[in-house]
């Protein structure tokens, strides 16, 4: 894999996390795999936010928990600042927890009810034996609710009481409390009104300016990562298909799927509007219970060539200036020498072993996600 030049905190490398489909009453069978995150590799720098985009149910929260170890790894390593997670147990794996906190999309779910806002904010510090002076409690207390915005009479206070914004600002609050060098933000303004999208993403890079986090920020939403961004990372089916910094990947889409994805976005200027090529994908996205076989894309890439594409696997590969694509045809389609042409939706056979239950959830086309 090709390392980001800098400090690097965390490194994936070939990570897969499978989840069992079971069958039976009586016998537990297992009956098949939902290949949920099937082979990552990805390095993230120290300061670094890292945008993490794909469809629904393409992996990007299980991606997310594996690395934080909520998701107990198929196989594969996650390292965080020169350290195996996967290793590590009890007290050790604790220490390594504090350091690496989750910003989950959804801030009502995440947050329990009948806790006021200070016994939320005081578990995970009480969790890593950061509660012992009660004064300087109470001072840490206080400053974390100026950090993310919100008056010190929110203390006492239920998470009903608050806004949406508001209780993302408490989720952003309890993962601060512990002083973590890395947030992982599971779509952390998805469900926001836009008009406060902004602030809280605003709100993100403060902090990250002044505590030096380093960011996995995922989403669903290309326009939310592109401007909080460095670099950014395109999943599908379980795998990244594409990786470079924010403006290449804007300017300089390579992966057939990404180009279908930036093509949905409107474009304000009307005439622009009216003359930009839209690439549609053709059929749905196949179940992560039963991928495609060769490039996982072939059933609905306009740029499908007859042979490789769906025999062979394309590996994520540096094509030059650290923009890494995995399509075996990658150079020819930025080149202009093969084009694309229409697809026929390919009848992707479902295993009888299915679960019905475990597909992936509902999917969006490619404007939807946008
Ligand atoms: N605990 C689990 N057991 C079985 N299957 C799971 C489990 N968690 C996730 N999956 C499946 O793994 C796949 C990836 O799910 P994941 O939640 O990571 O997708 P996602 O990209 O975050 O989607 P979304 O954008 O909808 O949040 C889906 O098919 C999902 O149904
Ligand atoms: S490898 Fe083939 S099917 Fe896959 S993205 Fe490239 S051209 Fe399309
Ligand atoms: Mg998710």
């Amino acid at each position: 894999m090709t390392r980001p030049a800098g400090d690097v905190l965390l490194e994936v490398d070939d990570l897969k996390v499978h989840f069992p489909i079971k069958r039976g009453v009586v016998f537990d069978r297992t009956v098949g795999h939902v290949y949920a995150v099937d082979g990552v590799d990805l390095a993230i720098r120290r300061g670094e936010t890292y945008g993490l985009v794909g469809e629904s149910g393409c992996g990007k929260s299980t991606l997310g928990r594996a690395i934080l170890r909520l998701n107990e790894p198929t196989s594969g390593s996650v390292k965080f600042d020169g350290t195996d997670v996967a290793q590590l147990k009890g007290e050790e794996l604790r220490k390594a927890r504090r350091r690496m906190q989750m910003i989950f999309q959804d801030p009502m779910s995440s947050l329990d009810p009948r806790q006021s806002v200070e016994s939320i904010l005081l578990e995970g510090m009480h969790a890593h034996g950061l509660d012992k002076d009660k004064e300087a409690t109470q001072r840490r207390l206080r400053q974390l609710l100026a950090a993310v915005g919100l008056p010190e009479t929110s203390l006492r206070k239920y998470p009903h009481e608050f806004s949406g914004g508001q209780r993302q600002r408490i989720g952003i609050a309890r993962a601060l409390a512990v002083e973590p060098d890395l947030i992982v933000a599971d779509e952390p303004v998805s469900a926001l009104d836009v008009s406060v999208q902004a602030q809280v993403v605003n709100l993100l890079e403060d902090l990250q300016a002044q505590l030096g986090l380093t960011y996995v920020v995922i989403a669903h939403d290309l326009a939310v990562v592109r401007h909080i961004s460095d670099r950014i990372g395109v999943m599908y089916l379980g795998a990244l298909v594409e990786e470079t910094d924010a403006d290449s990947l804007y300017r300089d889409p390579l992966h057939p799927y990404t180009r279908a994805l930036l093509s949905a976005i409107p474009v304000p200027d009307p005439q622009v509007e009216d003359t930009r090529e839209q690439i549609l994908l053709a059929g749905d996205l196949p179940s992560p219970a039963n991928p495609p076989s060769g490039c996982r894309f072939h059933t609905r890439c306009p740029w499908k060539q007859a042979s490789l594409c769906d025999t062979d696997r394309p590996q994520l590969r540096e094509i030059g200036g650290g923009h890494r694509v995995a399509c075996h045809y990658a150079e020819d389609i930025r080149d202009g020498r093969i084009q694309p042409h229409e697809v026929e939706p390919e009848l992707v056979e479902l295993s009888g072993a299915l679960n019905p239950d475990l597909g992936p959830p509902d999917v969006g086309t490619a404007a939807e996600i946008l």
